[in-house]
């Protein structure tokens, strides 16, 4: 099996970890509006607790996904786009990627920096290691909204291009993307 992308295709690994962080992403998304409107606090509970694991699980896997990514060639693009595009394609692609890793970091250290456990389902919980400090837990609070807000700037940035590939130019990017076989 072919284990990373090469020049001409993604890796399946590649495709699967994909799809993988964007559930575990809608997942995430999901739970936080289940929290909202959770009927008491012990279902509130049991929501963040496996909101937590999700992240978790979105975590570990994008720490692969993102060595992956700028250790191994990214196949090139379906069609003859513009290389601007396609420049801004890829770096927006490994800026999400990265996303991915920092994100649920600045998610723990603010927890822990607030004095706050995560907790897991099972009675599990995330090691705290920072101490509680409310300066820290302001600056890390800080830089977590303006990276959500790059994040997501991204990732519509993203979705845009693969459904404007899809719809408007009419090429296999995102079947390629969903495991088609693309000749080159
Ligand atoms: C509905 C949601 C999404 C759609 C339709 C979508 C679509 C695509 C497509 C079509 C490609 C292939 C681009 C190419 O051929 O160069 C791609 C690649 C990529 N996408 Fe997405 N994507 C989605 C969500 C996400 C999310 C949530 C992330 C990360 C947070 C992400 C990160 C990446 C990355 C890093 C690549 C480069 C290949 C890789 O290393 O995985 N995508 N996406």
């Amino acid at each position: 099996m072919q284990l990373l992308d090469n020049g001409l295709r993604f890796s399946p690994i590649t495709i699967v970890l994909h799809w993988l962080v964007a559930l575990a992403l809608l997942a995430i998304l999901a739970l936080q509006g289940a929290i909202a409107y959770a009927p008491d606090e012990g279902v509130r509970l049991a929501f963040a607790q496996w909101q937590n694991l999700a992240g978790l699980l979105l975590f570990g896997v994008s720490i692969y996904r993102f060595w992956a990514r700028i250790s191994a060639y990214h196949p090139l693009p379906v069609g003859t786009p513009n290389p601007i595009e396609v420049i801004i394609s890829r770096s927006v692609a490994v800026a999400l990627a990265l996303a991915m890793v920092l994100l649920p970091v600045a998610v723990w250290a603010s927890r822990a920096t607030a004095g706050e456990v995560t907790a897991l389902p099972g009675g599990l919980t995330l090691p705290t290691l920072l101490p509680i400090n409310p300066s820290l837990n302001h600056v890390v609070d800080v830089l977590f909204n303006i990276g959500a807000t790059a994040f997501l700037a991204g990732l519509a940035l993203h979705v845009f291009g693969a459904v404007k590939n899809h719809f408007l130019l009419k090429n296999n990017t995102l079947m390629r993307m969903l495991g088609k076989h693309v000749e080159l």
